[in-house]
């Protein structure tokens, strides 16, 4: 059902610092880019293998808020696994008791593709993406 790892996502307070910190080491930086629909600044890192997203709260109702509250010097906030099907991803999800959040069913996510986002308390404590690619 997994096919790659597309990226991890990286809550940071400061994301100014944080894009200089990936600069300096020799990661590949883009433009912070507002996604004013999911609460978040964010800038992507891409690498060989995988992206690093550094998320960054935007707006009073950002989900990033509370969790920058519990975690005031950021920390992994999710990883995005790609799958070839959102719809038999969900199902076989389901069937080994994983709870989707939202309203359960797949919703556009950051990059114009259907995602879906199982609970952390099913999946070791770890909040996990599927996309669909
Ligand atoms: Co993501």
């Amino acid at each position: 059902m997994i096919t790659w790892l597309n990226h991890i996502a990286i809550a940071v307070p400061d994301l100014s610092e944080a894009t200089a910190r990936y600069e300096l080491l020799g990661g590949k930086v883009s433009e912070p880019q507002a996604r004013v629909e999911e609460g978040v600044t964010v800038a992507v890192v891409t690498f060989p293998n995988t992206k690093i997203e550094l998320l960054h709260p935007l707006g009073e109702a950002s989900p990033l808020i509370d969790y920058l509250e519990e975690h005031p010097r950021g920390g992994v906030h999710h990883l995005c696994f790609e799958v070839e099907d959102i719809d038999a991803a969900s199902t076989l999800l389901r069937s080994v008791n994983c709870r989707i959040l939202g309203n359960g069913g797949p919703k556009n996510g950051a990059h114009g593709k259907p995602v879906i986002f199982v609970d952390p308390n099913d999946f070791h404590g770890a909040l996990v993406e599927f996309e669909q690619m």
